[in-house]
């Protein structure tokens, strides 16, 4: 749209372009398709002019960047965790946040297991030692793992990835303990078959652990060095959370000195750098942030950010407003 009084969002990272297009029927695009992240300085610079951002995990929503956008109605942000995005300021200028719950709850769940199995079995170092040529005879005594079928599984975390990660383990008949900041009403936790656990117990007790909780000051470093030290020395730890909820340093330690069986971990603190520990570790299989990243899921994802956003921007309630607390501001 090249109509000079057209309302103008920016997209700040590469998406579909069936989604770009619906957009530039209704407002002046800025893209990124060429998907360079951008400095902060760049966002500014890029947001100034814009009435709504479809924002990404990696870019901070902060209040100098929300002062450099005099307009700015809507943080669409592509994703379900909204810890890149300061909440309060937003309000207090009277601009609405999205995120993007509920359509990436089963391909997160998925890659949670796929973490599990992976770290469990030993799959990608036994693909890396059969690619580098090492197998000259089958052993019975090679490549022991841990079984994932009648283990215990603990989740830290028990909002909707949670319980589709809790759903899953049935098929593996194993059983399932939680720990979240309020016990789930009684139905809940029967659909999932999960029991309620103090979080050192869960620790303590469980063969499998994952966390899956939000990110922000109350879950910085809630997976630090002492709870680290509570796990079972066969104990498997999976985080598809947010880095900064596990101390990365802590965890790095942890496996070098193999006081846990393995790791899987898909986010990390300060990614894309990672702690210069993880990458030669045997015992941890890492993906980079990727746990909601199927096609469809990623589709569903940019369709929820574009909808929230134009909702916003044309004076209905976006599906899913995360501060509904700036509507009564504003009225
Ligand atoms: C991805 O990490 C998300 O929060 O959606």
């Amino acid at each position: 749209m090249n109509d000079a009084s057209a309302r103008r969002v920016l997209v700040t990272r590469r998406t579909f372009d069936e989604v770009l297009a619906g957009l530039r029927l209704r407002f002046d695009v800025d893209d990124n398709q060429g998907d360079q992240p951008l400095t902060p300085d760049e966002l500014a610079a890029r947001a100034a002019p814009c009435e709504g951002i479809v924002a990404a995990v990696a870019d901070a929503v902060t209040p100098a960047l929300l002062d450099a956008c005099p307009r700015l109605r809507v943080v669409a942000n592509c994703a379900v965790g909204t810890n890149n995005v300061d909440i309060p300021a937003c309000t207090a200028r009277g601009v609405m946040v999205t995120n993007t719950p509920g359509v990436l709850d089963d391909t997160t769940a998925d890659h949670a297991w796929a973490l599990m199995f992976a770290a469990a079995r030993r799959v990608v170092s036994a693909d890396r030692w059969l690619r580098d040529g090492h197998w000259r005879a089958w052993g019975f005594m090679d490549w022991h793992g841990v079984d994932v079928h009648h283990a215990t599984l603990g989740i830290v975390g028990m909002g909707r990835i949670g319980r589709a990660i809790a759903r899953r383990a049935a098929g593996f008949d194993m059983r399932v303990i939680y720990h979240n900041r309020k016990p789930l009403p009684d139905d809940q936790a029967l659909a999932c078959g999960a029991g309620y656990a103090g979080l050192d117990e869960l620790l303590s007790s469980a063969d499998f652990v994952v966390v899956s909780v939000p990110y922000g000051p109350a879950t910085h470093h809630l997976i630090g060095a002492r709870e680290l030290a509570l796990l079972k020395p066969s104990a498997v730890f999976v985080n598809i959370a947010r880095g900064g909820v596990v101390d990365d340093a802590a965890l790095v330690e942890v496996l070098q000195e193999g006081r846990i069986a393995a790791a899987g971990i898909d986010v990390f603190e300060n990614e894309p750098k990672l702690h210069p520990g993880f990458p030669a570790l045997d015992n941890a299989v890492l993906t980079p942030h990727i746990a909601s990243a199927s096609r469809a899921t990623r589709l569903g994802m940019a369709e929820l950010a574009a909808r929230n956003l134009v909702a916003a921007l044309e004076g209905a309630r976006p599906p899913s407003l995360v501060n509904p607390e700036v509507l009564s501001r504003a009225g």
